[in-house]
C-alpha cells in the first residue's frame, strides 16, 4: 500500500487569504510519520505551483473570482492525481480551498465508470456563478464536477460530467443556499444534514452511506472540508458555521470508513493556519487522515 501525497496551495477560490498556507501547516502536523507508523509507504511530492494573479487584477474581481489560475491549478492537480493513480498509489491531497476538489475530481474520474463522492462539509458547494452569493469557486466544485456551471470549469481534464449525481453523498451541512437547495432537490442528490447526524446518530449515518456506495460505485472519492467538523474543534477555517460535526463523530466516520475498505482517493481542505488556534485545525486533519488510513488505539 502506497499513499502518494500532493500539496496544493490555493486560495483563490475564496477571500481570506492563508488557506495557501494549509499543506505546510497538515505536513508541520506530522502527517508522514502519523501515516508511516501504519506501515503504509509515503510519497510526498511536494505542492503544486499555484499562479498568483496581481492584486487587484481584474481577473480577481469579476463574476468567477479568479477563473483563470483556479481553472489553471485545477488542470495541474488533475494531471498530477491521474498520474498517482496509474502508478497504482493512492493519492491524498492536502488544501488549500475547497476550490481544488474541482481537479482532484477530474483526475481520479478518468479511473472509475461510477464514481462515488463522500462530501463531509458544512455547505453543499453547489453553486453556479448565477447562484453564488459570493462569486467564490470554493462554494462550487460540487456543482462543477456534476457537469453544471461555466464550461472553463467545467470541461477541465475533460468535457464530460465527473461525477453523477446519485453517486454523491453530502455529510455535515447547515449552510446552504436557495440555489443549492433547488439543485440538491432536483437532482435527488443524498444528503444528511445535521438534523440527520443528530437524529440518526454517525453510526447510522454512514452505514447508511457506505451501504448506498457500496452499491453502485466502483471507486470512492472523499472529500473532507475541515468547516464540516464542528468550529470549537477545528477553528482555522474561512467559512465557520456553528453547530457542526464533532470530532468524536469525525473520527468514528474515519474509522467505519477505513473498515469498509471503500476509500480510493481523499482530500482535506479549508485548513488556514492563519485563523487557527497553535495548528489545532491541520492537527485534526491529520489526527482523522490516521483514523482514515486504519488507526487503532488496539
Ligand atoms: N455557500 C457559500 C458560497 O458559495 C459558502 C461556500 C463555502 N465553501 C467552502 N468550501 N468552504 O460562497
Ligand atoms: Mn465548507
Ligand atoms: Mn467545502
Ligand atoms: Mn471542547
Amino acid at each position: 500500500e502506497k499513499i502518494s501525497i500532493i500539496g496544493v496551495p490555493m486560495d483563490l477560490g475564496q477571500l481570506r487569504r492563508g488557506v495557501d498556507m494549509g499543506p505546510s501547516a497538515i505536513r508541520y502536523a506530522g502527517v508522514i510519520e502519523r501515516l508511516e507508523a501504519l506501515n503504509i509507504q509515503i510519497d510526498d511530492l511536494g505542492d503544486i505551483e499555484i499562479g498568483r494573479p496581481a492584486r487587484f487584477s481584474e481577473e480577481h474581481t469579476t463574476g468567477l473570482r479568479n477563473l483563470k489560475a483556479v481553472s489553471e491549478g485545477s488542470m495541474k492537480l488533475a494531471e498530477k492525481v491521474d498520474t498517482v493513480i496509474t502508478e497504482g498509489s493512492f493519492p491524498l491531497v492536502l488544501g488549500g480551498d475547497h476550490s481544488i476538489a474541482i481537479g482532484t475530481l477530474a483526475g481520479v474520474a478518468k479511473h472509475y465508470k461510477n464514481l462515488g463522492v463522500i462530501w463531509y462539509d458544512a455547505h453543499g458547494d453547489l453553486n453556479t456563478e448565477e447562484t453564488s452569493p459570493s462569486g467564490n469557486i470554493h462554494g462550487m466544485p460540487l456543482a462543477v464536477s456534476l457537469g453544471i456551471g461555466d464550461k472553463s470549469l467545467t470541461s477541465i481534464y475533460g468535457e464530460q460530467p465527473k461525477i453523477k449525481p446519485e453517486n454523491v453523498v453530502i455529510i455535515g451541512a447547515r449552510s446552504l443556499d436557495t440555489g443549492e437547495r433547488e439543485l440538491i432537490k432536483e437532482l435527488g442528490i443524498k444528503v444528511y444534514t445535521m438534523h440527520e447526524v443528530d437524529r440518526l446518530g454517525m453510526t447510522k449515518v454512514m452505514e447508511e452511506s457506505i451501504g448506498y456506495l457500496k452499491d453502485r460505485t466502483d471507486g470512492v472519492h472523499l472529500s473532507l472540508d475541515l468547516d464540516g467538523i464542528d468550529p470549537h474543534d477545528a477553528p482555522g477555517v474561512g467559512t465557520p458555521v456553528i453547530g457542526g460535526i464533532s470530532y468524536r463523530e469525525s473520527h468514528l466516520a474515519m474509522e467505519m470508513l477505513a473498515e469498509s475498505n471503500l476509500i480510493t482517493s481523499a482530500e482535506f481542505v479549508e485548513v488556514n493556519p492563519i485563523l487557527d488556534e497553535k495548528n489545532q485545525t491541520a492537527t485534526v486533519a491529520v489526527a482523522l487522515m490516521g483514523s482514515l488510513f486504519g488507526e487503532k488505539l488496539l
